[in-house]
């Protein structure tokens, strides 16, 4: 399948759209109740396709979830030289990595999904040489690269920005010891990839330690590199010559199981959620137990039950196995109709509270003050038209609606189906009331 055929493209793609825009109208009322199985997280297969060309040969990905970020990360490396054999049905992706790549990562895919700058330090350990599109800003913050290079230049590239590029190039990477001031997802990432085939030993201090960098040292380890104190804030990684393709099943996508738990417990219903692992996702699911919801493990996940109007609880986000940055909207949106007043607090993306003034359209008392926001529960919220701003806030308004009384028409829908797969047929297996429609009203 390619990047053009993908059903879900149409709305990102900045092609006129013939009879309007996708909306998702989501009607208030209904109790979740039943069975839903997570897909493989986002944040972990893009990733994974970006290790996998760092190994010639034919690298398979299971547990792929059908999201429009899979099919613009599969466009990214058939750019770079790879074939892929993508079954989104099947959730399998193939990628045949050949023997020389390119080296150019073009911004018309960058600015589309900023996880692209991924491919910076496989494509440096591969080729000596790389120029990624530099991604800008988002909808939910500034988001630098500096750690990204500074790790890079104690390895030994050369690294310039020129021209809205990122141009890095290196002799042969090697060894160094690196402390990152923050421990940053990405920049994790970047420099473990240009570490498994370096010269010497890379020691990562205040790494990330989130569950997805735990997934890609998993399969680094089976392709053969060589990676201690995996789960831990400090990671050393001896580099090793070559690496071997693998076939590796992408971990549970912990964001999406803690909304569907947000869901059940704002609904008063009663969910299981499959395939994911609840200690990945401790701090939120204690969260909930405080707003009075009864949380049981499953053999494969966990089970949400919920009886009452929720009491508020205060949130503060954090780098894992602190409370994901990820939830904060579907916090807010809980906190929006629970009783009581709660203050959440975000520390990583600082323009994340934007959706806030969406969800003041459902009837929502909140206040934001730099990166706190004040929450005063209300008994009811009212449906309207909102604007979806980024994946996460797309998901909490989709909940707010669950909720609201009357008709949540969300637009944006774009940014859901970059992060949550068949979010509609599982919301309807659950007892919503969703459809997707197209809004032509502005035609
Ligand atoms: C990843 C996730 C995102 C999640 C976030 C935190 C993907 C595709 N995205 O984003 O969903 O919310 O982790 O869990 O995996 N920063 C710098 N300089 C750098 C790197 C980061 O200042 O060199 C800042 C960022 O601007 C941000 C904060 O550090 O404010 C966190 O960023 P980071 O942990 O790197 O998140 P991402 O990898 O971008």
């Amino acid at each position: 399948m390619t990047l053009c055929q993908y059903r879900r493209f149409r709305p990102c793609d900045g092609a006129s759209y013939d009879s309007g825009v996708e909306v998702l109208n989501v009607f208030g009322g209904s109790r979740l109740q039943g069975d839903v199985t997570v897909p493989g997280a986002k944040n972990s297969v893009l990733k994974l396709m970006a290790a996998a060309l760092l190994a010639e040969g034919t690298t398979t990905l299971t547990n792929v979830p059908d999201i429009l970020d899979v099919a613009i990360m599969a466009e990214l490396v058939r750019r770079l030289g790879c074939t892929v054999a993508h079954d989104p049905e099947a959730g399998r992706i193939s990628i045949g990595v050949p023997a020389q790549l390119n080296h150019r990562a073009d911004y018309d895919l960058v600015r589309r999904m900023r996880a692209s700058i991924c491919v910076l330090g496989p494509l440096l350990s591969r080729c000596g040489e790389v120029d990624v599109a530099l991604p800008g800003g988002d909808n939910i913050g500034s988001r630098g690269l500096d750690m990204h290079v500074g790790g890079l230049l104690r390895m030994g590239a050369q690294v310039l920005s020129e021209h809205g590029y990122l141009h890095a190039t290196c002799g042969r990477l090697h060894g160094a010891r690196i402390w990152l001031d923050f421990p940053s997802v990405g920049a994790t990432e970047t420099i473990l990839m240009a570490a498994v085939r370096a010269d010497g030993v890379t020691i990562i201090d205040n790494a990330a330690r989130e569950p997805e960098i735990v997934d890609i040292c998993r399969m680094l380890v089976d392709m053969g590199a060589a990676i201690t104190g995996i789960g831990t804030s400090t990671l050393e990684i001896e580099g090793v010559a070559e690496l071997q393709p693998v076939t590796h099943a992408v971990v549970g996508d912990r964001i999406v199981a803690g909304t569907w738990a947000v869901a059940a417990v704002m609904t008063r219903g009663d969910v299981s959620v499959h395939q994911v692992d609840p200690d990945h996702l401790r701090i939120a699911l204690e969260k909930l137990q405080e707003c009075g919801a009864q949380v049981s493990n499953l053999e494969d996940g966990f089970r949400v039950q919920m009886d009452r109007r929720p009491l508020s609880v205060d949130v503060v986000t954090l780098p894992f196995p602190g409370f994901p940055t990820d939830l904060q909207p579907q916090f807010i949106a809980m906190n929006a109709i629970a009783d009581g007043a709660a203050l959440v607090t975000e520390n990583l993306f600082e323009a994340r509270f934007r959706f806030v003034q969406e969800l003041a359209r459902l009837g929502a008392d909140v206040r934001t003050d730099g990166h706190h926001a004040l929450v005063r529960g209300t008994t009811e919220l009212s449906g309207a038209p909102v604007e979806a701003t980024d994946i996460r806030a797309g998901a909490g308004l989709v909940l707010a609606g669950l909720v609201a009384e009357g008709v949540t028409t969300v637009y944006g829908v774009g940014h859901i189906d970059r992060g949550y797969a068949d979010f509609v047929p599982n919301l309807r297996n659950l007892g919503a009331t969703v459809e997707r429609a197209e809004d032509s009203a502005l035609f």
